[in-house]
């Protein structure tokens, strides 16, 4: 496959535990039922847990891939990848925490347009720390999810990044509240988070979606929105991931020039 429009997506967040790993995975399988080749990247470069939460096995890691780019060696990304299924691979966070200070963020810009060659769909899971890594990955991304949570922490400090985004002009983000996480915490109405930001939640995940035995599914490495009796139960809000999936790899029409 020679693609060369794969379009990457990054996940991230204000605040750790929010979900963005499970939506990520969630929205690798929606991609997947679309018959798009995806790839997932995990650039929690100290904690992440795509490989494990998917039961791969994985024997080689985003670390050696810099390494190979950084002895300028021929780089076949697809040497360095993890297979999930027949279209969904993994490209694994260090296996060896010491290796993360030496990922460089300039290898990141690299390896998205090795993957953007290779697949439809890249879905970038982070840290919730905007760190050098995830910024870089952010403005090399088509479009970033931040996903936050009933929280006012959360908020206020979501709040902070559309003001800086405003200012920058960035537009090609979208926010997903995502009530499933805690689901007792729903004091603060969508209309008053909306307020607070000051601009739109994009969608919602019900707290329906909490899934109360998750662990079930993590422990066989299964994709929530590949599950049958997932897909039977929780119709209404995989029809809403379906939208957000959608309208995070829909093509937006460039404005026209403007005169002078
Ligand atoms: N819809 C859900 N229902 C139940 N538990 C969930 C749901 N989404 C996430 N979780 C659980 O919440 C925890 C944090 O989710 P995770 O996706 O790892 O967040 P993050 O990547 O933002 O740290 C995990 O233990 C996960 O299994
Ligand atoms: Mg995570």
């Amino acid at each position: 496959m020679n693609n060369l429009n794969g379009k990457i997506i990054t996940v991230s967040s204000v605040k750790g535990g929010v979900g963005k790993t499970t939506i990520t995975t969630n929205l690798a399988g929606l991609y997947y039922l679309m018959k798009k080749k995806v790839l997932i990247i995990d650039l929690d470069l100290y904690a992440g847990g795509v490989a494990t939460l998917l039961n791969v096995n994985n024997k080689k890691d985003i670390y050696m891939l810099v390494d190979a780019l950084s002895n300028n060696k021929q780089v076949e990304l697809a040497d360095y990848v993890s297979k999930y299924n027949n279209g969904i691979d993994i490209l694994a966070c260090p296996r060896d925490p010491r290796d993360v200070s030496k990922i460089e963020s300039k290898y990141i810009n690299k390896i998205f347009e090795l993957a953007k060659h290779d697949y439809d769909v890249v879905l970038v899971d982070t840290s919730h720390s905007l760190d050098e890594v995830c910024l870089v990955a952010m403005d090399a991304s088509y479009n970033t999810l931040f996903v936050i949570t009933n929280d006012l922490v959360d908020i206020k400090n979501m709040k902070s990044l559309v003001s800086i985004f405003k200012e920058m002009e960035k537009t090609n983000y979208k926010i997903v509240l995502n009530n499933s996480r805690d689901t007792g915490r729903d004091y603060i109405t969508l209309f008053d988070i909306r307020n607070m930001i000051k601009g739109n939640i994009d969608y919602t995940i019900s707290k329906n979606f909490y899934i109360k035995n998750i662990d079930k599914y993590v422990l066989n490495g299964e994709i929530l929105t590949l599950n049958k009796n997932v897909n039977r139960f929780y119709s209404g809000d995989i029809k809403n991931m379906n939208k957000l999936a959608l309208s995070l790899i829909e093509e937006v029409k460039k404005e026209g020039e403007i005169d002078g």
